[in-house]
């Protein structure tokens, strides 16, 4: 837990959660992650913005006591989930004299999720103002990135941005600021994968609304605050934009090697033609991994064996993933091998229900993979070729 003075009177007081994997039952974490909470003196008032994680409250209490916080006027809910609002019931009692201030999506979520009290609510609109003093609180909706109730707090005098959720990471810190290095781009991009990619026209929308606000400081919920907002925001430029780079992506599963021996010859032949592919063992890589390289990919091609009468399980819960994370890839394919029969193509490409790509015809085979069958990947190879020539990524 730590207490240490930003700017003028605005502290961090988050938490390191050092020991946690895995972030929403789902995606591993490799480098833990923050539940990041900040208290703002302004000369008359005072206010905490964001506060913890449920299983880290009675640590958060203690070290407000131990810095000497007798008295929060408000507290400033950006967003509902409980990662950030699971101290909400604690704070309350704690300090009887504040008002949770948030907006009306908000509000009925902590109702909800925490049973807080209507009367300990203030309900705030889009650009209202609340003066602490010296120092005012300005409120921007920002539903979509990434809950509905979700907005940002921006501290006028010191122009700094806290915008909960948006522009986070999962990372761990001691020194409080983005080192602006290779590790925090590549957490900073997988937190952008798995939880803000689902929404990536509104994320381009709120990277273009916080690059006008031109803060001196992004302070988000998650992972490091950014004393040089250019790093983040021009990559979430990068990531949020309809271009896809030259990247193919081939999640696959292999029973008996059939599969895999596709894969490695697909890929082969695709990086043979200059293109980039990144080819995902599902059963074995980290998850994170290829939503990561989701973000970036113009192909998908799913390599699946046939287990029954279906395609591998596997390869469908990488589907579905695909399919919710919402990549702008604008092609797809499927190669499969299956042993007596099945309806493995038709029920991948059914699962393409939001992303919708083009799709470029499958080869499937009935065991190993024969000559034909190698005729007819290379016309696979050579259609994506031409998509990605067509469509710029290919120069
Ligand atoms: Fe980090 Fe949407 O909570």
């Amino acid at each position: 837990m730590l207490y240490k003075e930003i700017k003028n009177n605005v502290y961090y007081i988050g938490q390191n959660d050092v020991d946690r994997v895995i972030f929403d039952e789902l995606i591993p974490l490799e480098h833990g992650t923050t539940y990041n909470s900040y208290l703002v003196k302004g000369s008359e008032k005072t206010a905490i913005i964001d506060t913890t994680y449920f299983p880290f409250v009675d640590t958060y209490i203690n070290n407000l006591n131990e810095n000497g916080i007798k008295h929060v006027d408000y507290i400033i809910a950006n967003h509902g989930e409980q990662d950030h609002s699971g101290a909400l019931p604690e704070l309350i009692k704690k300090f009887p004299e504040a008002l949770i201030v948030t907006n009306a999506k908000c509000k009925e979520n902590i109702k909800e999720m925490l049973l807080i009290p209507e009367e300990k609510i203030k309900v705030i609109t889009d650009k209202e103002e609340l003066s602490l003093g010296d120092k005012t609180l300005q409120f921007f909706m920002a539903p979509g990135v990434h809950w509905p109730d979700t907005m940002f707090t921006y501290l006028k005098e010191d122009n700094m941005l806290f915008t909960c959720d948006f522009l986070g990471a999962h990372l761990v810190f001691d020194d409080l600021y983005s080192k602006n290095d290779e590790l925090t781009y590549s957490m900073a991009k997988r937190y952008y994968a798995e939880i803000m990619m689902p929404f990536r026209m509104m994320c381009k929308k709120y990277t273009e609304f916080v690059s006008n606000l031109n803060p001196d400081f992004i302070l988000p919920s998650h992972g490091p605050i950014h004393n040089e907002p250019n790093f983040i925001l021009s990559a979430y430029k990068d990531w949020s934009s309809d271009t896809a780079k030259n990247l193919v992506v081939i999640p696959y599963v292999s029973m008996y090697g059939s599969v895999e021996t596709m894969v490695e010859y697909v890929a082969k032949k695709l990086k043979e033609a200059g293109i980039s592919v990144y080819a995902h063992d599902i059963v074995r890589d980290d998850l994170g991994d290829l939503a990561v390289n989701l973000v970036d990919a113009e192909t998908i091609i799913i390599g699946a064996s046939m287990v029954l009468a279906g395609p591998h399980p596997a390869a469908v819960n990488a589907c579905v993933l695909a399919n919710a994370l919402k990549p702008k890839a604008k092609f797809a394919s499927v190669i499969g091998s299956f042993g007596w029969g099945g309806k493995l193509v038709e029920t991948i490409t059914g699962l393409f229900t939001s992303i919708k790509p083009q799709i470029i015809e499958p080869v499937l085979v009935k065991g190993k993979a024969k000559p034909d069958d190698y005729e007819k990947l290379d016309i696979l190879v050579n259609s994506i070729i031409l998509n990605h020539k067509n469509d710029g990524v290919l120069k």
